[in-house]
């Protein structure tokens, strides 16, 4: 399986897939680590790993479609089997999920359908439920919609910190991101 990591910022969850890579758990190989943003730790990572790197913005083209087209390309070019999001902090739009249909992935902070969008983990704990978690899934054309792969919960206690809980949660997803991909890379992706 021919992977592309899409990653926008720290890039933890790009780590835990690299090791399991190295460590043979996944039968792919990540042939690029993409990331909008310049400054991203995720490059570095990614350069410690010799993962191939490359990054632009779409502040370089002259629209969003010609940002996500260019990008499309490369992917395309490279003969990607499964795009994997890993915090890209960009809504998917029509020219890769034409091209990639079913073949995206992302990791997102919350049991969906509750808390959505950017603070999924802050949103729980202010909300003040008792049970969270990390949803694994399809990638469509909204924002952390699209058909569930898996999730996996966790209980927030009476001292549990937003910190701690981040953590928590950060926990999870390196325990559940490498072992969807290992069964997807034996499985394949799900049939449209
Ligand atoms: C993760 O919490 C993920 O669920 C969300 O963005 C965060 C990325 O963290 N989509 P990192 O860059 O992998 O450390």
């Amino acid at each position: 399986m021919r992977i592309a990591v899409l990653a926008s910022g720290n890039g933890s969850n790009f780590e835990a897939i690299v090791q399991a890579v190295e460590r043979q758990e996944i039968q792919g190989e990540i042939v690029l680590l993409f990331s909008d943003k310049k400054q991203a730790y995720v490059l570095e990572r990614a350069q410690q790993h010799d993962v191939p790197a490359l990054h632009f913005s779409p502040k370089d083209f002259a629209s969003k479609n010609l940002y996500e087209e260019e990008l499309r390309d490369i992917l395309v070019e490279k003969r990607i089997d499964l795009i994997v999001l890993a915090g890209y902090m960009r809504i998917i739009g029509e020219p890769l999920l034409s091209a990639f249909p079913n073949k995206i992935i992302n990791i997102h902070p919350s049991l969906l359908p509750s808390f959505p969008g950017l603070h999924g983990i802050k949103d729980a704990y202010r909300y003040g439920v008792k049970i969270t978690g990390i949803t694994i899934h399809y990638v469509d054309d909204g924002v952390d919609t699209g058909p569930i792969i898996t999730q996996a919960a966790t209980e927030i206690s009476a001292d549990d910190t937003l910190e701690t809980l981040e953590e928590k949660i950060h926990l999870l997803e390196h325990q559940w991101y490498p072992k969807v991909l290992a069964k997807i890379a034996k499985e394949g992706v799900k049939k449209l």
